[in-house]
């Protein structure tokens, strides 16, 4: 877009933007901040006239009439309401594929190498590569996976996600979210989630044009299409275990005044749409509830495991879950295999071979992940689909099953993860024509040797 000259309008001291933002902690909490004093009505959502002369406006992530217990909203005070801005344009949707483009399924192992930097100037909205669709944004049900490679922080652009929630899983690289609710600071082996039509800019801290060492940066999302995530219910693990509440992170209220010529972009069924829009959209003084962009530190994950023989279903790592219409079953579950510890008596450590009616979609964000010995490094990717054959490769297996397994090993730098969801996933034809498709990814498990021998027990 033509850059126009911005009118920065005077900002009190404690709305200037945060290096080092500041947070509230909790999972769905019934938050409430302000960056002004006395900005958040009391007693009220919607007074006759606010505070400062905002404008309260409440953003509902759930039908009105949801159960207490799943409802989620937030109202925000903001110094204009977020109906302002100039008539929606179609723009070039780039790499972002928003339906299932007709590419062919196959039942196939399939892995990629990753995901190149880009070498034109790109910024996070232009840098999104679709890998994947299961269900679509229509129907509000399933969800798209994508990955991110930027180059560039946001300049004079806003985005928002109408058809999903957005979770963001960073490998390379921080992002600097900021947000309608504040920022967040989010480095790899974190996460962040940012709600439905939640108005956000990324800027990217670590670029070696921002001070920092490097040329992009990389990462996945998983767009949800259905119910927001929620944190598992933990049944026999008890009221601890897996991620404690308290470790996810909102933003502190924060705001910028700003007027100018900027351009407000929207992903709304599938497609991206782009507004002018006269001023920051990032301005809400104040906002008090329980829908709102968060972050998490995936070392914090409390891994629970067996401590006699066998180890449980990956179900045990389950960081966050979209739930279906369909009790137990979720739509999405996002799952981690982080650091930790394995001793159990006769028992083989790495994930077992397996077939699941679910399909799976992992990534890894650092070190090495336990059931392949190499192949699938950080910033690569693999998809099993419904009742695909997988599990450790010929290495893996073959070390996992001449080890003393009473000795306790530490499986100590790594932070694989998955999207799993029981709707088939489908790449996109261009996930299926990248270079880095790795067409010999079946071969690690040709070396499985025949070990079968019906004298010996
Ligand atoms: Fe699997």
């Amino acid at each position: 877009m033509a850059a126009a000259a911005k009118t920065r309008r005077a900002r009190p001291a404690e709305a200037r933007p945060q290096q080092s933002p500041r947070y509230l902690s909790g999972f769905g909490n019934e938050f409430a901040t302000e960056a002004l004093e006395g900005a958040l009505p009391v007693g009220r959502n919607s007074p006759q006239r606010c505070a400062y002369g905002l404008y309260a406006e409440q953003l509902s992530s759930t039908a009105f009439t949801a159960l207490r217990g799943a409802n989620r909203r937030t109202w925000t005070y903001r110094i204009r309401p977020s109906a302002m801005h100039e008539p929606f344009k179609r723009i070039a949707d780039a790499a972002m594929v928003g339906r299932a483009d007709g590419a062919e399924v196959s039942p196939a192992q399939t892995r990629w190498s990753p995901l190149p930097l880009p070498k034109k100037a790109t910024d996070f909205v232009s840098g999104l590569f679709t890998m994947a669709h299961a269900g679509d944004a229509v129907s509000l049900s399933g969800c798209a996976i994508h990955m991110y490679a930027a180059n560039r922080s946001m300049k004079d652009r806003f985005f928002y996600d109408a058809d999903g929630e957005l979770l963001i899983v960073p490998q390379l690289g921080r992002l600097h979210l900021f947000t309608e609710m504040g920022q967040l600071m989010v480095e790899p082996q974190e996460i962040a989630v940012i709600p439905r039509g939640v108005r956000f800019r990324v800027e990217l801290p670590d670029l070696r044009d921002e001070g920092g060492t490097l040329e992009g940066v990389r990462g996945y999302i998983c767009e949800n299409y259905g119910a927001s995530f929620r944190l598992p219910d933990l049944g026999p693990i008890g009221s601890n275990g897996l991620v404690n509440p308290r470790d996810f992170l909102a933003p502190v209220a924060w705001y910028e005044d700003l007027a100018g010529s900027f351009e407000l972009v929207a992903k709304f069924q599938g497609r991206m749409w782009a507004a002018k829009i006269g001023h920051s959209p990032l301005d809400v003084v104040a906002w008090h509830g329980n829908s709102t962009p968060y972050k998490y530190d995936l070392r914090r994950f409390n891994t629970i495991g067996s401590i006699s023989y066998d180890h449980p279903d990956p179900s045990i790592f389950l960081v966050l879950q979209s739930q279906s219409a369909v009790l137990g079953v979720d739509a999405i579950d996002f799952v981690i295999f982080p650091p930790r510890w394995l001793a159990g008596e006769d028992t083989f450590r790495p994930p077992w071979f397996h077939r699941n009616i679910a399909s799976e979609f992992m990534g890894l964000v650092h070190g090495e992940y336990d059931a392949k010995t190499g192949g699938f490094v950080p910033g690569g990717a693999s998809l099993h689909s419904c009742m695909t054959g997988h599990g450790p490769d010929q290495g893996t297996f073959a070390k996992a099953s001449a080890i003393d397994t009473l000795v306790p090993a530490k499986v100590g730098d790594t932070m694989a993860f998955m999207f799993e969801t029981p709707a088939m996933i489908v790449p996109t034809r261009q996930a299926l024509e990248l270079p880095t498709l790795q067409r010999e990814y079946w071969k690690c498990w040709q070396g499985l040797e025949r070990n079968f021998d019906p004298r010996r027990r």
